[in-house]
């Protein structure tokens, strides 16, 4: 190994190791195997060092290991590295980039995640609206798995639903109970959606392939005419019934164009609508919004979920102790809401280590050098290829105590206090930094804090504990599993209570 040949380094600085690569192939040989493409790009920086570069292809791209250089390409010099490759599936999928995650960085993408950036900033903190949205979800879940009555239950399906639910009444304020044609058709074209961008991998290295007979290709297609036609009929309803003022959800708040700035704020649909449209924003770009906000919402969230109960199954004194911190702070007598956040380190520092421990989005979307720029000392050319770790800087021994162990005081110090290390960074950082932060930490703390606050969770009799190395699709997710939900006695008192009340 370590034969340096065939890379385009500008001469000036040294070349950067770079993996053997053939025409065509490029490097794929290289990263055949059974392992999963976040372990194999670390363990590849074991031979060739945390920098390094390969080719995908006939792509050049740059492999980050370690948080020093992901902070130069996020962080220090983020601008110049926010640039998105254009890939086939995902050129189908936002209609040429019309969305925010996969579309370069231009002066019209800056305005367009401004706006939904505010738009959600307007249903979070402008109004308690989103938590409401969420606590009613975080009810319905509760009263599902309630059901179960101690009977092993699969909580993929329940928690999917149930975050599938936050969006669309986020987005156009449906909300469906289990089992509703309309929902199932959401969920089904979602996952349609997630599995194929999972296995289109090598149509996006090699976009000719999509002239050839594709099954995936086709899938896709299908996958995005349902949705498609479910998202054009509410966005025409949401015309037909727009009105000025508050607006009700997110297709009124982009239709209505609110940027927050109280001046502009109300002041008539057309108008804003032309506004926005001589910027450039049109009708695809709300749609595409709309859509995005299932494709980067839903499959993370409630992965990350499933990785919470996942943890907590193999190690109940955790659960234990996030409990206690429950009972102490909120009580039975009422739900757990965000004003109650900034009590409950423990349960919070719980959150942070699942998605240190198991980033869901292990490697983060690749990025592109939008001028000539450098990386360790490297130069680097314009429309280089970048790929972050996050899980070989997540689980890297010169950060982390030891990082494959699950310990949540990790992110606390001595007296309890949150701590977050710099090189914790589930979400990204800089421009390209997920725009569904907070909207994604706000319903991890209302599912978890709602959840171990009513139930306990156990393995189920006679079953494996859940398998924690997981799988890589369009996400880390871990392999299906069961458990036990045993209403806790103090809960069941509570409620028992408010009941001879009324
Ligand atoms: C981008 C993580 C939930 C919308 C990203 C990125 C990561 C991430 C790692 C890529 C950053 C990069 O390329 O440098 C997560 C995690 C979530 C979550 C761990 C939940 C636990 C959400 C939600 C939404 C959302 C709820 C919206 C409803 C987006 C969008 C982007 C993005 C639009 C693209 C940003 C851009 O390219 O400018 N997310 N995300 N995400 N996320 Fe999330």
């Amino acid at each position: 190994g370590g034969t340096v040949w065939g890379c385009h380094h500008p001469p000036s600085t040294p070349p950067l190791p770079c993996l053997p690569s053939l025409p065509v192939l490029g490097s794929l040989l290289s990263l055949r195997g059974d392992q999963p493409l976040h372990l194999r790009l670390r363990e590849l920086g074991h031979r060739y060092g945390p920098l390094y570069a390969l080719y995908l292809g006939p792509h050049y791209t740059v492999v980050v290991n370690s948080y020093q250089h992901a902070r130069e390409v996020l962080l220090q010099r983020g601008k110049e590295f926010a640039g998105r490759p254009k890939m086939v599936t995902t050129e189908l999928l936002t209609r040429g980039g019309k969305d925010i995650a996969f579309s370069d960085y231009t002066p019209l993408w800056k305005i367009h995640r401004r706006l939904v950036h505010n738009s959600f900033t307007l249903f979070g903190e402008g109004s308690s609206r989103l938590q409401d949205i969420v606590l009613e979800a975080v009810e319905a879940l509760c009263c599902d798995l309630q059901a179960s009555r101690g009977q092993a239950v699969d909580p993929g399906p329940p928690l999917m639903r149930a975050v599938t639910n936050v969006v669309c009444t986020l987005v156009f304020s449906s909300t469906y109970q289990p089992g509703d044609p309309e929902l199932t058709s959401v969920m089904e074209y979602n996952d349609g959606i997630v599995q194929t961008i999972a296995n289109g991998g090598l149509v996006d290295i090699y976009p000719w392939l999509r002239f050839f007979p594709n099954q995936t290709l086709t899938r896709l297609r299908d996958c995005i005419n349902i949705r498609d036609t479910l998202l054009n009929k509410k966005l025409e309803e949401h015309k037909v019934s727009l009105s000025v003022g508050e607006p009700r959800d997110l297709l009124d708040a982009l239709l209505q164009g609110q940027t927050g700035d109280k001046q502009t704020r109300g002041s008539g649909v057309r108008g804003q609508g032309s506004r926005l449209e001589e910027e450039g924003i049109c009708e695809d770009h709300v749609l595409m919004t709309a859509a995005e906000a299932f494709g980067a919402g839903v499959e993370t969230t409630s992965t990350t979920l499933l990785w919470v109960l996942a943890f907590l199954l193999h190690h109940p004194q955790v659960q234990g102790r996030v409990q206690r911190e429950l009972d102490e702070v909120v009580g039975c007598g009422r739900s757990p809401n965000v004003s109650d956040r900034a009590h409950l380190p423990y349960l919070d520092s719980v959150i942070n280590e699942v998605m240190r421990i198991r980033p869901v989005s292990p490697v983060l979307i690749p990025h592109i050098a939008l001028t000539t720029s450098s990386i360790g000392g490297h130069s680097v050319r314009k429309g280089t290829r970048v790929l972050v770790n996050m899980w070989a800087i997540h689980h890297d021994p010169d950060h982390w105590d030891t990082p494959q162990d699950f310990r949540p005081e990790r992110f606390l110090d001595n007296e309890g206090r949150r701590i977050t290390p710099s090189c914790f960074m589930p979400f990204g950082a800089g421009p390209r930094v997920c725009v569904g932060e907070s909207l994604a930490r706000l319903e991890l703390f209302l599912f978890v804090s709602g959840l171990l606050q009513r139930f306990s969770f156990s393995p189920a009799p006679g079953v494996s504990l859940p398998d924690l190395q997981g799988r890589l699709g369009v996400v880390l997710q871990p392999l299906r599993y069961s458990l036990t939900v045993t209403p806790r006695p103090s809960w069941g008192v509570g409620a028992i209570r408010l009941a001879w009340f009324l």
